[in-house]
């Protein structure tokens, strides 16, 4: 393209800029006018908070970032990842970065996959009334009340698949009114599932115990003793399995496994 075409076209690019309409969003009762093209957690930021908390992943996985907001001639409150959700005109908004829940105690070591493990440590478990107020606060769409119902029915495996997506943001607990932490009882759940009661995967079997074999460590203290060159070099070459590979790509060089 030749210079002055370009010229043409970054000043375009420049005016479609700025022509980016800008909303008005009320952040704890303040009024700031922010692009409407951003999310909660830029409108924020363009607007000049600063995030000490309430901020991790940016990505919809850590669950730091809880917004709950109401529209306009709404009664409904909603609930959004900040990071996630776009800003919509007059939202009226604020985060919780943290509720503050009973996270039982416990040696996971000690514990069996016995249900009882479970009602013992949250005995609250049985307050739910079943209103669903959890399940419609949940920005991961768990059907937290059908979690609760499967651990107390004693179904641990039920109660972790269908968490599986949880965050731990903790906007469930901030509208229950039983006062269950769930989200600390649906951890609890998914972590005996997977440590007590899922099946062993015997291809991880094998690679922990590859791990520990002598060639292993071999290539492992070479390794430790090469200098950052040679450790990037190693990277650089490394042979990448190809996105596209069928399930049984092995790397052509093998010396290692
Ligand atoms: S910052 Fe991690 S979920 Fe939003």
């Amino acid at each position: 393209m030749a210079d002055k075409e370009r010229e043409v076209s970054d000043k375009e690019k420049n005016e479609e800029t700025v022509k980016v309409k800008l909303i008005p969003v009320y952040v704890m009762g303040k009024r700031y006018l922010v692009p409407e093209t951003l999310t909660i957690m830029k409108a924020l930021e363009y607007a000049g908070y600063q995030f000490i908390r309430g901020c991790g992943c940016r990505g919809g996985i850590c669950g730091a970032c809880a917004t709950v907001y109401r529209k306009p001639g709404d009664y409904h409150l909603r609930v959004g990842l900040a990071c996630q959700t776009v800003v919509e005109p007059e939202m009226y908004l604020t985060q919780i970065p943290f509720y503050p829940a009973n996270r039982a105690s416990y040696d996971f070591a000690q514990l069996t996959a016995d249900p009882e493990e479970i009602f013992k440590l949250y005995p609250e478990v049985f307050r739910c009334i079943a209103c669903n107020a959890c399940t419609k606060a949940c920005p991961m769409d768990v059907q937290v009340m059908d979690v609760i119902s499967a651990v107390k029915q004693g179904n641990i495996e039920r109660a972790a698949t269908l968490s599986f997506n949880c965050i731990q943001c903790g906007l469930c607990v901030s509208r229950c009114m039983g006062e269950l932490p769930q989200y600390h009882i649906m951890q609890l759940a998914r972590r005996i599932y997977g440590s007590k009661i899922a099946p062993r995967a015997q291809h991880l079997n094998e690679a922990v115990e590859a791990a520990g074999s002598e060639k292993c460590q071999q290539t492992l203290e070479e390794l430790m003793k090469s200098d950052i060159k040679k450790l990037r070099e190693i990277y650089q070459s490394r042979e990448i399995e190809p996105v596209l590979a069928d399930e049984d790509w092995t790397p052509a060089k093998r010396d290692y496994l």
